[in-house]
């Protein structure tokens, strides 16, 4: 075999320390990429693949990209997933001696980039570190982009569940584990079917406690793991010290901007699992993924990308302690009552850019003078913002005052240096002000005059050759020079040197001539040095002020968000909730915030909702298809939702007290993609769902049974809806709509349930939805009229009256109308249906019209046959 080329040498090796990335090559005035990257990236990014000799009988296959327009092309294989190692050039390959040094100086990977053009302003990018132990997981999540670092401890039972939730509510683009993690298949189905995130096991040698330890306390600058809130043996250490390490090492940087921790635990945040976020629609509709649609969508009218990004996470975490939701409420009251300061508020804002990620650029080297600039601008908007924050008065807002550092060094320093309008490039010049820099002006003023002086001697030759038609002109090959026509060459001085002989001319330099280039050209090359050198040390001075950039942009994130709340709250009409410190659930009037805003001039019908923990605990909703009952029901989730996340609520009052979690159970036709069936999955919600509730948490049962035969989904709803209300057991507050009638008999047998129905009037054939909730049960399906409502042709309706009206004289009853409950109770667990007896499953057989039967419904009344049978 023939010898590889040393630069093929060069790239194996380097491709060696990166299997499992792309290896971006750098050679001249491109990266190139070779042999499978070569193939994946020119199939990626429909690139031409093309072939290189490398020293071997095969040509290598290669393809690449001009580096000036490198970063979009990063981009797009970063955006699908890919990692990508840098390989730059380390010398000048003109100055170089045998081979270029070349080096990665970089690994762009889907959680660690810091580009705008690789990130989303509204959103955080996170990275997710898990470190599973067993008996318990810490769990990091850690966005570069903006230097914050959330991180937790999760303790047995249902570790697997845990974890899936915070991936859930965190959506990390990228996710490290250890080794122990692997087993754990449940997480990873998720984070297959639920998340686009890259994951990857880091070998457990990132996960050492003992490194960790070091790594985190070297990082943070402290001398004990206590003073960050952690502990020995803490499951979030290893967490933690391994997105350190592995940050560490793709950024090769020392990540100066996570400068601080949040520890939180599930104790500060209400449970909101992932079925829940979904359900609810908090952040994303269930349909589309979009954002309008959803609860964010009304309630977002922040003005900064980190106001942005706050909003979102205060949504996906409401708080569970009472003092800080009443502090949020009182700031939105003051800014309600505030309009104009309000406003105000809200224009200063406007030009605030992405403080946050600016100054991660900038403290990691990699910001432009364009990006110095936007900070300057963002800054000059601060003591503006500051001064007018300083009005008021409600506890928050003094803190955002306090907290906002008006940055006014800062401005002052970018302003007096940097040229309003930057080019891209920092090596090209064209950034720095005159008048800043002595040395720059002069030099400056050589490049500027140089062509006067020129001129000059151009002059002056001229007049003492007596050649008028002597030039003087410029080329890379000799720089400049005096070009004088054939039939002049008589008088040309002695002291002119010639240097090229042309067909009608001939070029000369003078000793004059070359100093003045010297200077001239030296100037140009000088001025870009000094430029990049000014450049770096303002692009320096200002990282070093990264703390108080920071503490602003948290500051001001907050205030855009409690703006936002309170302009949604006037434009939208909603009230601010009393907390209570009563388990209970009492809303006048309540609206479901998204639904009242998509129904075209419709009026939205409010609602009263009154829970508890005693006699209200339970309430069983029941009416026809499209009365409102998903709707009531969430309804009151996103109402507690909203209350908990610091907002106002859609509502004519409400007094809430703090539920530790929302649960729901609400349609799952999605899941099929999962690779499991409708009915296993709505079951494994429901055990999830009954694992964890306390009698603290709101639960949402829509519908459940209905994956499976009557009779199996009649009685799990029943026995799920008796365990949830059972005080002894979970004793929540719970909303549950269901077309099983038969559970309405529950109320009066099962302490704290109670039935309601949404109205409809009938007239004939005819049903109106009333959109109303009244207290008892619904008195029939009204599936008939409703189809009719939708427009099924009318011989279908007619002939399902028929068949329904022959069902029902012949005794095919599977689900007999209510009668009034008996008094006699039934043993617990066990449930009360019609007695069965040959002679009706012969009845039955008698009425059955196969062929009009599809297979599944033939399937299904075997299957109640069978169990008639069985039962007999
Ligand atoms: N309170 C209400 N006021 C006005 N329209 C409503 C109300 N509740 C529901 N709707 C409308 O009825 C439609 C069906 O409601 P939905 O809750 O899905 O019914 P169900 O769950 O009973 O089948 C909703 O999409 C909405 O357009
Ligand atoms: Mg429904």
């Amino acid at each position: 075999m023939a010898e590889l080329s040393p630069m093929m040498k060069q790239y194996f090796e380097t491709k060696k320390k990166y299997p499992d990335t792309i290896l971006m090559f750098r050679l001249g005035d491109f990266y190139e990429m070779f042999f499978d990257d070569a193939v994946t990236v020119s199939r990626e990014l429909e690139l031409v693949l093309t072939g290189r000799a490398c020293g071997q009988e095969e040509r290598a296959p290669m393809c690449g990209v001009p580096f000036h327009s490198a970063d979009s092309y990063m981009a797009r294989l970063v955006a699908k997933g890919y990692k990508v190692a840098i390989c730059e050039q380390m010398e000048d390959p003109a100055l170089a001696k045998g081979l270029v040094k070349r080096e990665v100086v970089r690994v762009l990977t889907p959680g660690t980039v810091i580009e705008n053009s690789m990130l989303n302003e509204g959103r955080n990018n996170f990275l997710a570190s898990v470190y599973f132990a067993g008996e318990s997981a810490g769990v990091c999540f850690v966005d570069v982009s903006t230097g914050s670092v959330n991180l937790t401890e999760l303790a047995s039972p249902a570790v697997p569940d845990k974890i899936i939730n915070e991936i859930g509510r965190f959506m990390p683009s990228e996710i490290v584990f250890n080794s122990a993690s692997s087993s754990l298949t449940k997480v990873f189905s998720f984070i297959s079917n639920k998340t686009e995130a890259l994951a990857q096991e880091l070998g457990d040698s990132y996960f050492d406690p003992r490194q960790s330890t070091e790594t985190i306390l070297a990082h943070f600058k402290k001398d004990s793991l206590s003073e960050l809130e952690l502990h020995e043996g803490s499951a979030a250490v290893p967490a933690l010290g391994a997105a350190l390490k592995y940050l560490t090492e793709v950024q090769r940087n020392d990540l100066e901007n996570i400068s601080s921790i949040s520890f939180y635990s599930e104790l500060n945040f209400m449970r909101l699992d992932v079925s829940a976020l979904r359900n609810l629609e908090i952040v994303e509709t269930l349909r589309n993924r979009e954002k309008r649609g959803s609860l964010l969508w009304v309630l977002d009218k922040t003005r900064t990308p980190m106001g942005k990004r706050m909003i979102r996470a205060w949504l996906e975490r409401p708080l569970i302690g009472m003092a800080r939701i009443t502090k949020r409420h009182n700031a939105v009251a003051e800014l309600v009552s505030q309009p104009m300061v309000r406003q105000e508020l809200g224009e200063s804002m406007s030009g605030i850019h992405d403080l946050e990620r600016l100054i991660t650029r900038i403290s990691f080297g990699t910001a432009g003078a364009k990006d110095l600039r936007a900070l300057a601008l963002a800054a000059s908007c601060l003591p503006e913002l500051k001064e007018k924050v300083s009005v008021l008065s409600s506890s928050l807002m003094r803190e955002c005052a306090e907290n906002i550092d008006a940055l006014s060094d800062i401005y002052e320093l970018i302003d007096a240096a940097i040229v309003e309008e930057p080019p891209f490039s920092v090596r090209e010049g064209g950034m720095i002000k005159d008048g800043f820099h002595p040395e720059l002006d002069s030099l400056r003023d050589i490049v500027l005059n140089g062509k006067d002086y020129i001129a000059a001697i151009q002059q002056q030759e001229q007049e003492k050759t007596g050649i008028a038609k002597l030039k003087i002109g410029y080329n890379r090959v000799f720089g400049y020079y005096i070009e004088v026509p054939n039939s002049y060459k008589e008088l040309v001085p002695d002291e002119y040197i010639r240097k090229q002989t042309l067909a009608n001319c001939e070029r000369f330099i003078t000793q004059e001539l070359k100093d003045l280039e010297a200077k001239v050209l030296g100037a140009q090359d000088r001025i870009v040095k000094l430029e990049y050198e000014i450049f770096d040390d303002i692009r320096k001075r200002t990282g070093a002020e990264l703390a108080r950039v920071q503490r602003t942009a948290a500051a001001v994130a907050q205030l855009d968000v409690l703006c936002s709340f309170a302009q949604a709250a006037l434009e939208n009409n909603y009230v601010c909730p009393q907390m209570s410190a009563e388990p209970i659930v009492k809303i006048k009037e309540g609206r479901h915030p998204v639904v009242e805003k998509m129904l075209n001039g419709e009026p939205f019908v409010p609602n009263d909702t009154v829970l508890d923990c005693g006699d209200d605990r339970c309430a069983i909703i029941t009416g026809p298809n499209m009365a409102g009952k998903s709707t009531y029901m969430r309804q009151v989730a996103l109402i507690c939702v909203m209350a908990q996340a610091g907002s106002f609520v859609p509502a004519a009052s409400a007094e809430l007290g703090i539920v530790d979690s929302v649960f729901t159970r609400i349609g799952a036709s999605d899941d099929l993609s999962a690779g499991q069936s409708t009915f296993m999955v709505e079951m494994s919600e429901v055990a999830s769902i009954l694992n964890n509730a306390t009698s603290r948490s709101l639960i949402i049962f829509d519908e459940i049974g209905r994956g499976t035969s009557t009779f199996d989904g009649m009685s799990i709803a029943r026995a799920v809806l008796e365990y949830a209300a059972d005080k002894k057991r979970i004793g929540a507050k719970t909303l549950f709509a269901t077309h099983y009638h038969e559970l309405t008999e529950l109320e009066g047998q099962i302490d704290g349930v109670k039935n309601y129905n949404i109205a409809v009037k009938k007239r004939g054939d005819d049903i109106t939805f009333l959109r109303r909730i009244v207290r008892g049960g619904a008195d029939g399906s009204y599936g008939i009229e409703v189809a009719k409502l939708a427009g099924v042709p009318k011989p279908v309706v007619d002939r399902a009256k028929k068949v329904l009206k022959e069902i029902e004289e012949s005794g095919l009853v599977l689900v007999r109308e209510r009668e009034p409950s008996t008094a006699a109770e039934p043993e617990a667990g066990q449930i009360s249906f019609g007695q069965n007896s040959s002679n009706e499953i012969v009845e039955k057989l008698k009425v059955l019209d196969v062929n009009t039967l599809t297979p599944i419904e033939a399937m299904g009344v075997l299957y109640e046959l069978t169990k008639s049978a069985k039962e007999i």
